[in-house]
């Protein structure tokens, strides 16, 4: 049997010859071809730095962020925000499994998995959306989406709430990357520390820096209980409240946040404007690893040239090999941490 394109590119509409990412529109007739893997949808969980653009533009108003999000998918075949270029990831069951997949006898119909690739790549169509949840950034709806051979998933952990495990599922790339960056001694700066990817971030920055090493988060708002978490459970040995998209508030709390300026710099913010905040952070020949989709890739490479500093910058994968484990595991490991996202991310009514 012929395979179809490891990769989606049978599934490109328009422009011709482009990947799945970057093409504007994609094939989402809901049936799985030789190599594909056909999922019926319950959850979208739309990306922080796209939700929180899309809920600017529709005044906060959950019917017509529905509509927007609706709009979007029906012009496109994905949930692909043209605004800030980026998806979110979802949660699903198998529901058909092309005949030509080598991995067919492990995929059972009916099992329940969440996508680890975004959702500018992913072929989905939207029978109905059922509810917006505002606080979590997640989409309750029925539909139906497309994972290719190249797309990885995860099987939904048994020990860990549904929608625990997406929220953390879809930054897993963050608590990953700063378990791989982060060394023992060093410093360790997470800007937007307490939303998701951040006190994940945090967390594993905690352990991988050890006593002699120092993490220091950066918020709008210190009195959110993603705030008091952090500085209840230690995963930062200082906490500074400052807006980073203003570069010069942040500049003059470094001097007595940062004496040592950081060795590793976390960028979680998800609004645009704080990149040359997160550079300014960082030691000279540091790094500064730009998690956030609301990052541009403009305003960090001059920002650095403009201030003179000689800084290794990373831009976001979203993929580390093993995440999807790491993130779930640093959950299990802190059961504070489990609770925390138990109690902002689980199930609502
Ligand atoms: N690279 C990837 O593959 C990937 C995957 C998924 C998500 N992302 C991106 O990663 C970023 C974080 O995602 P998330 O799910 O962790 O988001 P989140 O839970 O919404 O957290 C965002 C954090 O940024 C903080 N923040 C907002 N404005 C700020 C400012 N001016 N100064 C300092 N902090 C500020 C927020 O604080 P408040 O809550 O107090 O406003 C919040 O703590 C987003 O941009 C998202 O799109 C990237």
């Amino acid at each position: 049997m012929d395979r179809d394109c490891v990769l989606g590119t049978h599934r490109v509409l328009e422009p011709a010859g482009a990947l799945p990412q970057s093409a504007w529109r994609l094939d989402n007739t809901p049936v799985a071809r030789s190599n594909e893997v056909l999922c019926s949808v319950d959850v979208l969980n739309i990306d922080s730095a796209s939700f929180t653009q899309i809920a600017a533009h529709c005044g906060g108003d959950a019917d017509a962020i529905a509509a927007h999000i609706r709009a979007t998918v029906d012009a496109r075949g994905k949930q692909h925000n043209a605004v800030t270029g980026s998806g979110g990831m979802f949660v699903g069951q198998i529901a058909a499994v092309g005949a030509a997949r080598a991995d067919r006898d492990t995929l059972v119909p009916g099992e329940r998995i969440a996508s680890l690739v975004s959702l500018t790549l992913t072929p989905l169509r939207l029978d109905e959306i059922l509810a917006v949840d505002i606080a979590t950034h997640r989409v309750r709806v029925r539909g139906s989406a497309v994972l290719f051979a190249s797309s990885i998933f995860a099987r939904l952990p048994a020990d860990i709430a549904t929608d625990v495990a997406l929220s953390v599922l879809d930054v897993a790339g963050a608590p990953a990357q700063v378990r791989r960056l982060a060394a023992p001694g060093q410093t360790v700066c997470v800007i937007g520390a307490d939303g998701k990817s951040g006190v994940l971030a945090c967390a594993q920055a905690k352990t991988r820096v050890g006593p002699a090493g120092r993490v220091v988060g950066i918020v709008p708002n210190g009195d959110s209980p993603g705030a008091q978490l952090l500085l209840a459970e230690g995963y930062v040995d200082r906490l500074v409240v400052a807006d980073a998209r203003d570069t010069l508030a942040v500049l003059a709390a470094i001097p007595a946040a940062l004496p040592a300026l950081a060795d590793l710099v976390v960028n979680c913010v998800n609004v645009g404007g704080t990149e040359l905040a997160s550079i300014l952070c960082a030691r000279d020949e540091g790094t500064v690893y730009f998690f956030s989709m609301a990052t541009s890739f403009t305003a960090a490479a001059l920002g650095a040239e403009g201030v003179g500093k000689d800084v290794t910058m990373i831009v976001g994968n979203g993929y580390a090999k093993g995440h999807a484990d790491i993130a779930l595991q640093t959950l299990r490991d802190r059961p504070p941490l489990l609770a925390y996202f138990n109690a902002r991310y689980g199930a609502r009514p």
